[in-house]
C-alpha cells in the first residue's frame, strides 16, 4: 500500500524522502492505487526543462470526471458533493449529491455536444459562483473540451482578451450575479466583450437575478430549456494523460496574461493527493475553501481536488462582509465546515472587526484552517489561529502557483508542527531550491535567496497557450534546469521555507496577482497622461496596494487632478477590472530614469513605501532632480 493518507511527521520525511529518491516509482505506486483508469500508462514521467517538456503517466487514458464523479456513485450516491450556499442567507442551501451532480454534469455535456463544442475545442466560462460553474467545468471535463474560466470580476477587455487568445468558441455565463447587496449585469459584460470576439458562435445563459437582458438572436440562448431536454446519459471522452483539460490565465509582470495549459492525468493524481494530505480530509468532513473558481485556487481544491476524493466541498456565491461581517463563521457554524480555506486579506478584513463577531458563533467543528495566495503576516495568523481555531486547529498555510496546479509547499496539519509566516516543508514529491545572484544553488539551512524548483511534478503547468517560446523565458530561462517561480524565499534553521514575496514585477492585491505593464498600458491611454509607473506599497487589509506616479502631457492647460485620478481609474476599471484600481496617484514632472531610459522602479517602490533612508545611488540617473520633487510630494 502507498502511503496515501500521511499521519505523522516520520511518516512525512519517510514518504518525503521515497519520493525524491524515486519519483516515478512513488507516484507510480500512488496513480496505480487511487484512480480510476481507462488503460494505464506505459512510461510514469519523461521530461526535459532545457525544452522544456514534461509528460507524466505517458499512454494512460481516462476521463477526469469518470475519477470526479462516477466512481463514487456505488457507495457516495447519496453524498453530497457541491453544498451551495447562495449570497443571500434567506434563501436555502443547495446539497447537490454525487447522483445529482453526474445527471447535472451529463446533461450539460450533451448540451455542450448539441451545441457543436467537440473535443479540444475551448470554452470560455464567466459564470458567478453558481452551481453550473461548477457543473459546466466538469462538463467540458465529460467531453474533452478544454475550459477557460475567465473570472467573472474582470472588465469586458480583459474577458475579450482572453477568449481571443485561446479562440474559445462559445461562452458561458448569466443573466447577472449577486455580490452581497448588488447585482452585476454579467451578460451586459459579455456582450461588450463579444463585439471584439468574432471566433465565438454560441452563448448559452444560465439564469440568476431574473433580469431583463438582450439575447442576441442567433447567438444567444438560455441554458435551463436546452438542459431540460439534453439526456442525463454521456458517455465520458476518453482522454489521453497528457490532452489538455484547462487553460488559466495569470499575470505576467509584462505583456498579455499567460494562458497556463495543465493537462489532465497528472493534474488529477496532485490535486487529489495533495488534498487528502495538506487537509487531512476524512470521509464524512465538510471542506470549505472561500476562493471563487475563476482562480487555480477553485479549480484546484473547490472542484478537482476535494471531488476525485469523494469530498463534500461547499461554494460559497456571496462575500465575507454581507449581510455582515459574520458571514463565514456564520457559514462554518451552520453546515458545521471542518476544514476552512480562505486568503490573508480576507482573515485581516475580518480581524479589523473585532473578535466579538467570531465568538457569537459556535466554531467547533473546524479541524484545519488554510492560508493561500499571498505570505500571511504575523498578526493575522495569531488572529486566524487564536479567533477562529482557538488554538486548536493547525494553521496550513500554503505555498502555490497557477502554473504549480496544486499546493507546493505546506505543513501536514497534525504532522507537521506550524510556526508563523513559514509555508513549513516541502509537499511530498516537492524538491525547492534557492538560488543566489550568481545562479548558484544555496545549501545548507538559513540562506534566502530565489525560489526555484528541480524537479518535474505531475501537476505543473506544459505551456502557455500559443506560446511555448515566453514558457520556455518566463520559468526556465533564468537558471539552468530549473523552474522559477518568481518569488523570493528564506529557509531557516530547520529547514523551513517562509515566502518573502514576489520578486518581479507582478503585485499581489488582496490575494490577487496583478501585472503592472498592463495597468501602466491603462493609464497610458488616458488623453492627458505621458507616462506613469506602478508599484506596490503595503495595505493592511490588502496586503499590498497600488501606487501610480503619473506624468502628464504638457498642453498648457491646468487640470483637476481629482478629476483625473478618477478618470484614469475608471480606464482601469474598464480595461482589467475594479481589483486593479489604483489606491494613490501621485502626478510628477517626471520619472527617474537611467541613461538608458528604463524606470528606476527601485526607487520609486522605497518611496511609495516610505522608506527613503537607503536610496541607493541616485547619481547614474538622467533626471536626478526629480527624485526630490517626488519625495517632497509623496502621498
Ligand atoms: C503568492 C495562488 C506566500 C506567491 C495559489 C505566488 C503566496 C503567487 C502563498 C501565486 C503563500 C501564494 N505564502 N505567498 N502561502 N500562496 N502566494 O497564481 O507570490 O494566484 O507566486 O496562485 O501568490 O498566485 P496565484
Amino acid at each position: 500500500m502507498s502511503n496515501y493518507h500521511i499521519k505523522h511527521l516520520e511518516e512525512y520525511y519517510q514518504v518525503y524522502r521515497k519520493s525524491v529518491r524515486n519519483p516515478e516509482g512513488f507516484w507510480e505506486e500512488i496513480a496505480e492505487e487511487h484512480f480510476l483508469w481507462r488503460k494505464k500508462w506505459d512510461n510514469v514521467l519523461s521530461w526535459d526543462f532545457s525544452k522544456p517538456e514534461v509528460k507524466w503517466f505517458e499512454g494512460a487514458q481516462l476521463n477526469i470526471t469518470e475519477n470526479c464523479i462516477d466512481r463514487h456513485l456505488a457507495t457516495r450516491g447519496e453524498k453530497t458533493a457541491i453544498l451551495f450556499e447562495p449570497n443571500d442567507p434567506k434563501e436555502a442551501a443547495q446539497h447537490i449529491t454525487y447522483n445529482e451532480l453526474h445527471k447535472r454534469v451529463n446533461k450539460f455535456a450533451n448540451v455542450l455536444k448539441a451545441q457543436g463544442i467537440n473535443k479540444g475545442d475551448r470554452v470560455c466560462i464567466y459564470l458567478p459562483m453558481i452551481p453550473e460553474l461548477a457543473v459546466s467545468v466538469l462538463a467540458c471535463a465529460r467531453i474533452g473540451a478544454i475550459h477557460s474560466v475567465v473570472f467573472a470580476g474582470f472588465s469586458s477587455t480583459a474577458l475579450s482578451t482572453r477568449i481571443n487568445d485561446s479562440d474559445c468558441k462559445m461562452v458561458l455565463t448569466s443573466d447577472g450575479s449577486y455580490r452581497g447587496a448588488k447585482t452585476i449585469d454579467l451578460k451586459g459584460i459579455v456582450d461588450e466583450a463579444l463585439e471584439s470576439c468574432p471566433g465565438v458562435k454560441n452563448v448559452l445563459v444560465a439564469k440568476r437575478i431574473n433580469s431583463d437582458i438582450n439575447m442576441v438572436s442567433g447567438r444567444d440562448q438560455w441554458l435551463q430549456p436546452l438542459l431540460d431536454n439534453a439526456s442525463e446519459h454521456c458517455e465520458a471522452e476518453i482522454m489521453n494523460a497528457e490532452d489538455p483539460l484547462f487553460i488559466l490565465y495569470t499575470s505576467g509582470s509584462t505583456g498579455k496574461p499567460k494562458g497556463m495549459v495543465h493537462t489532465t492525468a497528472g493534474y488529477m493524481v496532485y490535486t487529489a493527493y495533495t488534498f487528502k494530505n495538506v487537509f487531512q480530509y476524512r470521509e464524512n468532513d465538510v471542506y470549505w475553501c472561500t476562493a471563487d473558481i475563476g482562480w487555480i485556487t477553485g479549480h484546484s481544491y473547490i472542484v478537482y481536488g476535494p471531488l476525485v476524493n469523494g469530498a463534500t466541498s461547499v461554494m460559497f456565491e456571496g462575500v465575507p462582509s454581507y449581510p455582515d461581517f459574520g458571514r463565514f463563521w456564520d457559514i462554518i457554524q451552520k453546515h458545521k465546515v471542518n476544514q476552512f480555506y480562505t486568503a490573508p486579506t480576507a482573515i485581516r478584513a475580518l480581524a479589523k472587526q473585532g473578535a466579538e463577531l467570531v465568538e457569537k458563533y459556535d466554531l467547533s467543528s473546524l479541524k484545519v484552517l488554510g492560508s493561500v495566495g499571498e505570505p500571511i503576516n504575523e498578526e493575522a495568523w495569531h488572529w486566524y489561529n487564536d479567533n477562529v481555531g482557538k488554538r486548536n486547529s493547525p494553521i496550513v498555510d500554503t505555498w502555490w502557483q497557477t502554473e504549480t496546479g496544486g499546493i507546493m509547499i505546506s505543513p501536514i496539519p497534525y504532522s507537521t508542527p506550524t510556526k508563523p509566516t513559514y509555508a513549513t516543508l516541502p509537499f511530498i514529491g516537492i524538491q525547492p531550491a534557492l538560488m543566489d545572484e550568481n545562479g548558484d544553488e544555496l545549501k545548507g539551512n538559513q540562506v534566502d535567496g530565489r525560489l526555484c524548483i528541480k524537479f518535474p511534478w505531475p501537476s505543473m503547468a506544459r505551456t502557455i497557450w500559443g506560446n511555448h517560446q515566453r514558457y520556455k523565458e518566463t520559468y526556465f530561462s533564468a537558471y539552468e534546469n530549473k523552474y522559477f517561480t518568481g518569488d523570493g524565499a528564506l529557509r531557516d534553521e530547520v529547514g523551513y521555507y517562509r515566502i518573502t514575496g514576489r520578486v518581479d514585477d507582478v503585485i499581489i492585491v488582496s490575494g490577487h496577482n496583478l501585472g503592472t505593464a498592463p495597468i501602466e498600458d491603462a493609464v497610458n491611454e488616458h488623453p492627458a497622461v505621458a507616462e506613469s509607473a506602478i508599484v506596490g506599497f503595503p495595505h493592511d487589509v490588502k496586503g499590498s496596494a497600488l501606487y501610480g506616479y503619473v506624468t502628464l502631457k504638457d498642453t498648457g492647460e491646468s487640470r483637476n487632478h481629482d478629476n483625473l485620478r478618477k478618470e484614469i481609474n475608471q480606464i482601469i476599471t474598464e480595461s482589467i477590472g475594479p481589483i486593479a484600481k489604483l489606491d494613490k496617484i501621485q502626478f510628477t514632472s517626471g520619472l527617474p530614469k537611467t541613461r538608458s531610459g528604463k524606470i528606476m522602479r527601485r526607487i520609486l517602490r522605497k518611496i511609495a513605501q516610505k522608506d527613503t533612508g537607503n536610496l541607493g545611488d541616485t547619481s547614474t540617473l538622467l533626471n536626478p532632480e526629480v527624485v526630490q520633487e517626488i519625495m517632497d510630494n509623496v502621498l
